[in-house]
């Protein structure tokens, strides 16, 4: 089975880069299987109704989220119902929606899973705790099992990554918007990247207007941070090859397009 999973998606200019890219990626790659994180998808905050159908319509088979799950309330309207978006499976108990999800394409079947980090971000359930789990109850259904982890410590991501080696076939780190050089196959066969990076504003920072930002930090003054409309974009995403039998990755390569890294189809 061929994933790709593509970062962060950052308000209409990363939504307009997935639909602009990802058909030649897919051609590219063979993909089976896109799964993307959605949590910015809406203008930087949380995900709509609408938003949702138009990337499931783009090719994207799984939305996955994460500290910006609940920013848009439209999705208290709709999580329930949507098979194929998923949150951070270590919120409250009380969190509606789901965690993990399943979907079979081309004869192979693939369990996504999402989490949420707990260093300097609120206190969550025990993500290791709740991977054990999750991960058991996704073998039983297949091999393949794919973990988005939506953390912002470095080290937190590379400790989920080793303790699910062998186990997972894939965990990437999401959330710090920032693709990290780190990317390899893990002993055990799980494949393992830190941060996949983010997908909306090339010029900005983290993909928000860079004005408001560097405010933020020379005033210490409540700003508001506003995702452009226009401007150049980027694309950040990882591409894994799984031995559909074992559920191991024997493959894995970074993808990151820009007009300083143009796309090389
Ligand atoms: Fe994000
Ligand atoms: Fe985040």
């Amino acid at each position: 089975m061929k994933v790709l999973f593509i970062g962060d998606i950052v308000g209409s200019i990363g939504r307009d880069a997935v639909e602009k890219y990802l058909p030649r990626l897919k051609k590219k790659y063979g993909i089976d299987v896109v799964i993307a994180n959605g949590e910015n998808a809406a203008a930087g905050r949380g995900i709509t109704r609408g938003i949702y159908d138009d990337l499931l319509q783009m090719g994207v088979d799984i939305i996955t989220m994460g500290n910006h799950t609940w920013d848009n309330k439209d999705i208290f309207d709709f999580i329930d119902d949507a098979d194929y978006l998923i949150r951070p499976a270590n919120f409250s108990a009380d969190a509606p929606g789901r965690g993990m999800a399943t979907v079979t394409k081309n004869g192979v079947t693939i369990s996504v899973i999402n989490l949420h980090g707990r260093v300097f971000l609120p206190p969550h359930e025990d993500p290791f705790a709740m991977a054990d789990q999750l991960v058991a109850e996704a073998k039983e259904i297949s091999p393949i099992v794919f973990v988005d982890f939506h953390a912002e410590a470095t080290s937190e991501k590379i400790a989920l990554g080793w303790h699910l080696d062998g186990r997972a076939s894939v965990v990437v780190g999401t959330h710090t918007h920032v693709q990290t050089a780190d990317n390899r196959i893990y002993p055990g066969g799980t494949a393992y990247i830190t941060d996949v990076g983010m997908t909306g504003p090339y010029d900005e920072i983290l993909g928000m207007k860079k004005e408001s930002v560097i405010y933020k930090f020379q005033t210490n003054m409540p700003t508001r941070f506003e995702v452009p409309k226009s401007g150049r974009d980027v694309l950040s995403g990882f591409f894994i090859e799984i031995d559909d039998k074992t559920g191991k990755a024997i493959r894995q390569e970074r993808v990151l397009i820009n007009e300083d890294n143009p796309f090389a189809g």
